[in-house]
């Protein structure tokens, strides 16, 4: 897909990028403002410490305890990341060894089996299904498999399918994490842009996931900063140290004035985040009644910037992309991208304006592509 989009741009056509989650809008200026101040500063010229700055571990123990009601000590229970991706791709190489088996979610965020291969370890698919919601069925899980797994990597909100775990769900993860012995290892990179008001949870607020688990958050999506590279990772001290072990011999840390502004992007009025929230509730919902006249099927995402679409039959959802494309002119991501349980959908992201969106929607009944 990358390579004929490439090559329809080479050609001049305006393409409508709806394949990557990388959100359009800017950092907010005064994360902005900070970074400027602090790159200034020499103090911040030479290596942070691998597992961070003492203040942006404390900016987090606090934005966790104003959000989750949480408290967590920042000495031992939070690690800075070089954006969330870093520690997910480096947890399976401080905790999987050679033939361990890593439980992922398919489809799912493709870094989950890439660590766990990296590691030597293996992957076992967990399917996530229209008809439960997209939560994985923990039941349908062999005991043989839960017993030889370390970790379960989940993930809510969740990309692509942009479904939120309930509490229930959260509830019986923790009992089959305990049961089985599993640390599990929840990415919760989009639990800032939600919709409708209802702010999903934190796994780690569950009764007993503290002592099993592990929680995932990046700055990239809540504020516009995939560049920046700035997340963190909080929860179990003794797994957050094997995973700073890795790091410690792996990286250098993230640069100290990013984590100043991450600092001041963690301690933003919430009338900012409201506002890109409502950006982001408008271009849903404009997409989402357009799909619905041309017949598309599309899950209502609750959270994060995904529509998970379901393919009308008889295409494959690398066919139906390469259609989408060649007829109309935009980039989507076959769903089959995802792992093979995302075979029959295809995922659209919600990071362009709403007139694109709107464009979208248009071409898309032009070219004949409906349910
Ligand atoms: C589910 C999920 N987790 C984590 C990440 C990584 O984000 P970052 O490394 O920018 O924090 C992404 C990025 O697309 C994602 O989709």
């Amino acid at each position: 897909m990358d390579r004929k989009k490439q090559e329809a741009m080479r050609q001049g056509r305006d393409v409508i990028n709806l394949g990557i989650g990388d959100p359009d809008l800017p950092t907010p200026a005064p994360v902005v403002e900070r970074l400027q101040q602090a790159a200034a500063n020499p103090k911040n010229h030479q290596y942070p410490a691998s597992n961070g700055m003492p203040s942006f571990r404390q900016a987090v123990a606090d934005w966790y305890h104003d959000r989750f009601h949480l408290t967590l000590d920042p000495q031992s229970e939070v690690l800075t990341l070089i954006g969330s991706k870093e520690g997910i791709g480096h947890t399976p190489l401080a905790l999987i060894n050679p033939g361990d088996l890593a439980l992922i979610p398919s489809p799912g965020y493709p870094v989950y089996h890439a660590g766990t291969l990296f590691a030597g370890g293996t992957s076992y698919f967990v399917p996530l299904l229209e008809q439960n919601q997209f939560l994985p069925d923990l039941t349908a899980i062999p005991d043989d498999v839960a017993r030889a797994a370390k970790i379960f990597f989940i993930n809510y909100p969740n990309n692509p399918t942009g479904a939120v775990a309930t509490k229930g769900f959260f509830e019986s993860v923790v009992d089959f994490a305990h049961r089985h012995n599993i640390l599990v290892c929840h990415d919760a990179a989009y639990s800032e842009i939600f919709y409708d008001g209802i702010r999903p949870q934190s796994f780690l607020e569950t009764p007993g996931a503290r002592d099993i688990g592990i929680e995932f958050h990046s700055l990239s999506k809540t504020l516009n900063m995939t560049g920046w590279r700035i997340g963190f990772a909080v929860g179990h001290a003794d797994a957050l140290a094997a995973l700073h072990q890795i790091k410690s011999n792996l990286d250098s840390g993230a640069f100290q004035a990013v984590q100043e502004a991450g600092i001041t992007a963690l301690q933003s009025d919430d009338q900012l985040l409201a506002g890109i929230r409502n950006i982001y509730q408008e271009r849903r919902d404009t997409f989402l009644s357009g799909l619905k006249k041309l017949g598309l099927n599309a899950h209502i995402p609750k959270a994060g910037f995904y529509v998970w679409i379901k393919m009308p039959q008889h295409y494959s959802s690398a066919e139906w992309a390469s259609r989408l494309l060649s007829d109309a002119n935009i980039v989507a991501t076959p769903g089959v991208g995802f792992g093979a349980a995302g075979e029959g959908f295809i995922r659209m992201t919600l990071t362009v304006p709403t007139p694109r969106l709107q464009e979208a929607i248009d071409r898309m009944e032009k070219a004949g592509i409906t349910g």
